[in-house]
């Protein structure tokens, strides 16, 4: 694999790639996404072949702005004022897909929808605009493990089984996008990094939620993901010997999400410090509690799947 500098050059480079069906990591304002040409069959499922991923499990579609979304999907009212106010940002919209949008079955699953998101970050716009087609693209991490949110965890975790990384350092927001379908009365698929509170509060309404775990609206909602090496307790007060303490706020531990008890913060550290307990060969970690609200909801939701049991 090949590390990209996220300058002109690079970004053609990567850009080339693409369009020769190649596999490209670069950079979101969420997380580093693993990229491929959303209309060729061949790219797409190259993708699922180097995550490991379940093809039952569709991909969302980054294109640079509305008005290339407007290619691909069907917006109504509420999707509209979503993508106004958050766009570009890290909210994933699933809508209905246009009959003739040319995007890979292989992306949507056989779904009549597609999940589609503009992006927040020069790196992945600068490609978006070079490319100049709709790119597929999951996190950067072999199915069910930590997301990368930087060129190191790509580098680490595919770096065998894929062209490129452009490098653009780490991703600020640190989880991924908040994903709401518009297809019905809006619903919450996916915690994220935009807070729930910003979309009710956008939408006038409360978003629909689907509670139950067995049948998960988003099919990539497995129960264990983002799993460290080591086992995970969660809402921890006391730890025990053999644990490696991660804390939240003013305490004592070996790591700390956010000293200062900052969500955005705690966000922004959250799979960087996971992958560093892996890179410390933790077997046992232990957590502390995280307010279960803003993006503490999208935390939580994380660290829940990563001490979920492992198949
Ligand atoms: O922040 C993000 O969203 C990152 C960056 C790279 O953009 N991407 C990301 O992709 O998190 P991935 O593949 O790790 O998660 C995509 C989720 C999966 O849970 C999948 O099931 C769901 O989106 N999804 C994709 N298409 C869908 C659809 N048509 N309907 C419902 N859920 C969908
Ligand atoms: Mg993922």
């Amino acid at each position: 694999m090949r590390t990209l500098r996220p300058d002109d050059a690079g970004l053609v480079e990567a850009a080339v790639i693409l369009r020769d069906g190649g596999l490209v990591s670069f950079p979101t304002e969420t997380v580093y996404g693993l990229g491929a040409d959303a209309r060729n069959d061949r790219a797409v499922a190259a993708i699922y072949a180097a995550k490991g991923r379940p093809s039952f499990n569709p991909l969302i579609v980054h294109v640079a702005d509305s008005v290339a979304a407007q290619r691909f999907v069907t917006f109504n009212d509420a999707a509209l004022r979503l993508a106004g106010a958050f766009w570009p940002g890290a909210l994933t919209l699933v809508l209905p897909l246009k009959a003739d949008a040319g995007i890979s079955k292989l992306v949507t699953a056989g779904l009549e929808t597609l999940a589609v998101r503009v992006p927040d970050h020069p790196v992945a716009t600068g490609l978006l605009d070079r490319f100049g087609g709709p790119v597929a693209a999951p996190s950067a991490n072999p199915s069910g493990r930590v997301s990368p949110t930087q060129a190191g965890h790509v580098q680490a975790g595919l770096g065998s089984r894929i062209d490129a990384v452009v490098d653009g350092g780490n991703c600020a927001v640190g989880v991924e996008s908040t994903i709401v379908s518009c297809v019905g009365a809006p619903a919450l698929l996916r915690a994220g990094g935009i807070p729930v509170e910003a979309i009710e509060a956008c939408l006038g309404q409360p978003l629909v939620v689907s509670d139950d775990p067995e049948r998960p609206v988003s099919p990539g909602q497995l129960e264990s993901h983002y799993a460290p090496q080591g086992s995970v307790r969660l809402n921890v007060t006391s730890q025990r010997d053999d644990e490696i303490f991660l804390g939240f706020g003013p305490m004592e531990a070996d790591l700390n999400l956010s000293e200062a008890g900052d969500l955005t913060e705690a966000a922004a550290n959250l799979f960087a410090l996971l992958h560093r307990l892996d890179e410390m060969g933790a077997r046992a970690i232990a957590v502390a509690p995280i307010p279960d609200k803003g993006l503490g909801l999208a935390i939580n939701d994380r660290l829940r799947r990563a001490a979920a049991p492992r198949p």
